[in-house]
């Protein structure tokens, strides 16, 4: 790992950015797998071996990323067809691919199953007597695992998937309709429970008494049906600090919290065997990637100054607050190479990208040393939820770029055009 292994991608990494401009172009994303490595090594450490990892791909698909976590993480969940072919070309073998989804496709269970994918998550009953019969038809035994949606979720996540009518998953109260006859369908194992209700939650306090519901309702259901659990899925929930004031995650405060409850979930015989896994998505990648967009054209409107930039919401719908942001917050942008030494007076600026549309608005007021036209500006936590996640052909302008910089140098890792099948 090099000197750079911090949580974020800082001004001491400008020079890395103006090469990245310069080689490749702008806008672009750009992903630091030592960042990946040290957020990795962090999640590990804090938890002790307790938890496998388990790699949320709809956060960030990048085959490069994929291909680079293959041999450093556990499994991969994915969520449609289009992300198993995606999983496949980075070289995932299938027995360490999940697949949740809330509305699968006959033919995507076909793929996934004919795959050999190691778990597919049922997250209702048509959905189990579907998997039951394509397994049946090409002489299979599907692992499974039951999603669960809890009946409640603490305060304090960015977003619910569960505590209140959701698409997604089994009502904890529907599991005596859908668990006794999936148990009995012949082309199905059941070898664990998953639950994933809800995401980016910056409050300790909030994932520590998500992840303990989540124990209890494991504990119940394992005891109700008589199972003896291989898998048990915890949808993290972990968040990333998007905006000016947010504070990163103590991971190893809410470890010290979980450790003991998940050491003594150990000890009952029903779970000795248990492997647990945390999927994430976003705490990984997010803080490893940054967007990277040049500004074209300096305005002064009414009052007001305004960098036009070549990447906006088009390339980055998140950064614009318009990926399930309630309200309209800034992230952290800086300009790449700061004030040049003081020569540049520092003051609010509004940063637009170049559609012809009011809400491609990546900053607001940013305090920044004056930009010129050719300046880079950089948005930091962007490695989750960035191109794939935006609408890249509204307007029709060039795609942003994808740079992985390694140990070993920058690579081109574009892959929007080759889109996988699905
Ligand atoms: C089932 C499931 N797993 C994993 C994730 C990844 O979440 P995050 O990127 O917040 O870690 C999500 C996000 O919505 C999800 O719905």
């Amino acid at each position: 790992m090099s000197a750079h292994s911090s949580n974020q991608i800082g001004p001491d990494r400008d020079a890395e950015l103006q090469t990245v401009a310069a080689t490749f172009g702008t806008p672009a994303y750009v992903y630091f797998t030592d960042v990946l490595a040290a957020r990795l090594a962090r999640l590990k450490a804090a938890f002790a071996g307790r938890f496998d990892i388990s790699y949320a791909v709809k956060s960030n698909p990048n085959p490069a990323l994929l291909g680079w976590m293959r041999d450093r993480l556990e499994t991969l969940d994915i969520s449609s067809g289009g992300e198993l072919s995606l999983a496949q070309r980075a070289g995932w073998p299938p027995e360490r691919i999940s697949f949740t989804g809330p509305a699968k496709r006959e033919s995507e269970l076909r793929a996934a199953i004919s795959a050999g994918i190691g778990e597919l998550v049922l997250e209702s009953l048509r959905e189990a007597r579907l998997a039951n019969q394509i397994a049946l038809a090409i002489g299979k035994v599907q692992p499974v695992l039951l999603r669960l949606g809890p009946d409640r979720v603490p305060k304090g996540f960015g977003d619910q998937m569960a505590g209140r009518p959701s698409p997604f998953g089994i009502d904890i109260e529907a599991a005596p309709e859908v668990i006794p006859e999936t148990l009995s369908l012949p082309g199905l194992r059941v070898i664990g429970l998953h639950i994933y209700s809800g995401t980016q939650s910056l409050k300790a306090d909030a994932i520590c008494e998500n992840w303990r519901g989540f124990i209890t309702i494991f504990r119940e259901i394992c005891a109700r049906y008589d199972l003896t659990p291989e898998r048990l899925i915890f949808g993290a929930g972990l968040g990333i600090p998007y905006h000016p004031g947010d504070q990163e995650l103590d991971l190893e405060a809410i470890a010290e919290v979980i450790n003991p409850d998940l050491d003594a979930l150990k000890t009952d015989p029903r779970f000795g065997e248990t492997r647990l896994a945390l999927e994430l998505g976003r705490y990984l990648t997010g803080p490893a990637g940054v967007f990277l967009t040049q500004v074209l054209a300096t305005k002064h409107s009414r009052g007001r100054d305004i960098a036009l930039c070549d990447g906006g919401l088009n390339a980055n719908l998140a950064a614009t607050g318009n990926f399930g942001m309630v309200l309209r917050r800034n992230y952290i942008l800086r300009r790449v190479g700061g004030d040049d030494a003081g020569s540049r007076p520092i003051g609010p600026v509004d940063i637009a990208g170049p559609l012809c549309t009011s809400i491609d608005r990546l900053g607001t007021g940013v305090e920044l040393p004056r930009l010129d036209e050719g300046d880079l500006v950089v948005i930091q936590n962007c490695g989750a939820y960035g191109p794939s996640a935006s609408p890249i052909n509204f307007i029709s302008h060039p795609w942003p770029n994808e740079v992985l910089v390694t140990e070993t140098g920058m690579q081109d890792a574009n892959w929007l055009g080759q889109q996988p099948e699905r």
